[in-house]
């Protein structure tokens, strides 16, 4: 599979280093790039053909990906020539495919996702979604590119594209700032600054790393570590008491709903050719 990358920053290196540390012939990946300083980065950790700006190397992939900033994305596709068999994967948050596909003169070979932050290190999630256009081969060589930063699901529907966001996309904010809060307490409590943020820091991955190798669900785990009249118990009371679960699923229906209109915008502001 011969992939070609638009856009060559943080997305395209977590992507291509994924995929070159799977195995990936790098021949077979090209990246074009505007930025000097982005094309002289990623020259210098992976020998991949990085050019200027479009060339046969583009026209001649399999599979285009399109990494640069959502609104760059109208330019870098009027740049490209997309061929028929050509298949679009976006990772631009909030362009939705009706979008992409107007820009691409009808293509409908596109599929969008919405992968997060840990994918820079190679412990991402990417959501997926394909038009009915896409095979399922085509759908296999989306998943092969995606998950070579970490891993990676489909989804039935676009508009669920908005909830992934609020909850995957946004999601290590929302681990970040429990980890601010579990330190805060700590400290508040009496433990020195250092050792509150590593005690915080350490659980959440503890516990990720637990959740993640057991084969029990996180309920399960939980109960298991809540003891009758025990201090795990008192502490937990106290978040149903102020109805934690349901300020946090309003905070999460909030950012997917923010999502919506993000791509609403963004769809009507750059919709005009
Ligand atoms: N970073 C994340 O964790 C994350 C998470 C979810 C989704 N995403 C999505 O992933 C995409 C890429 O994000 P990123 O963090 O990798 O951005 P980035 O580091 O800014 O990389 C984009 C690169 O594309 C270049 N570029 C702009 N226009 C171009 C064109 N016409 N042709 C070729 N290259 C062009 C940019 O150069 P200039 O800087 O000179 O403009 C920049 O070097 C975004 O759409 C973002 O929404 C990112």
């Amino acid at each position: 599979m011969r992939i070609a990358f638009l856009g060559g920053g943080n997305m395209a290196a977590a992507l291509i280093g994924g995929l070159v540390a799977k195995g990936t012939d790098t021949r077979s990946i090209s990246v074009v790039e505007v930025s000097p300083a982005a094309r002289e980065r990623l020259g210098a950790r992976f020998p991949v053909h990085v050019a200027t700006a479009p060339d046969a190397a583009m026209q001649r992939a399999d599979v285009v990906v399109l990494a640069v900033k959502p609104q760059d994305a109208k330019s870098a596709l009027a740049s490209i020539a997309v061929q028929q068999q050509q298949l679009v994967i976006s990772i631009a948050a909030g362009l939705t495919l009706k979008t992409l596909s107007r820009w691409l003169g009808g293509h409908r070979k596109l599929v969008r996702c919405m992968p997060n932050t840990p994918a820079l290190i190679g412990a991402g999630i990417a959501a997926l979604y394909a038009l009915p256009e896409v095979s399922d081969e085509e759908k296999k060589k989306a998943e092969t590119i995606l998950s070579a930063a970490g891993e990676a699901v489909w989804v039935p529907e676009e508009r669920l594209l908005d909830p992934v966001t609020a909850v995957s996309g946004n999601g290590p904010a929302y681990v970040f700032w429990m980890m601010e809060q579990l330190a805060a307490a700590g400290e508040k409590l009496g433990l020195q600054k250092e050792v509150a943020h590593k005690l915080a820091l350490h659980t959440i991955l503890g516990a990720a790393k637990l959740a993640a190798s057991s084969g029990e669900p996180p309920a399960t785990l939980r109960k298991n570590v809540t003891s009758k009249g025990g201090t795990t118990e008192a502490a937990l009371k106290v978040f149903e008491e102020e109805k934690l679960a349901e300020r946090l699923l309003r905070a999460i229906e909030a950012g997917s709903r923010r999502a919506t209109e993000m791509g609403e915008e963004l769809g009507k502001d750059q919709g005009k050719d």
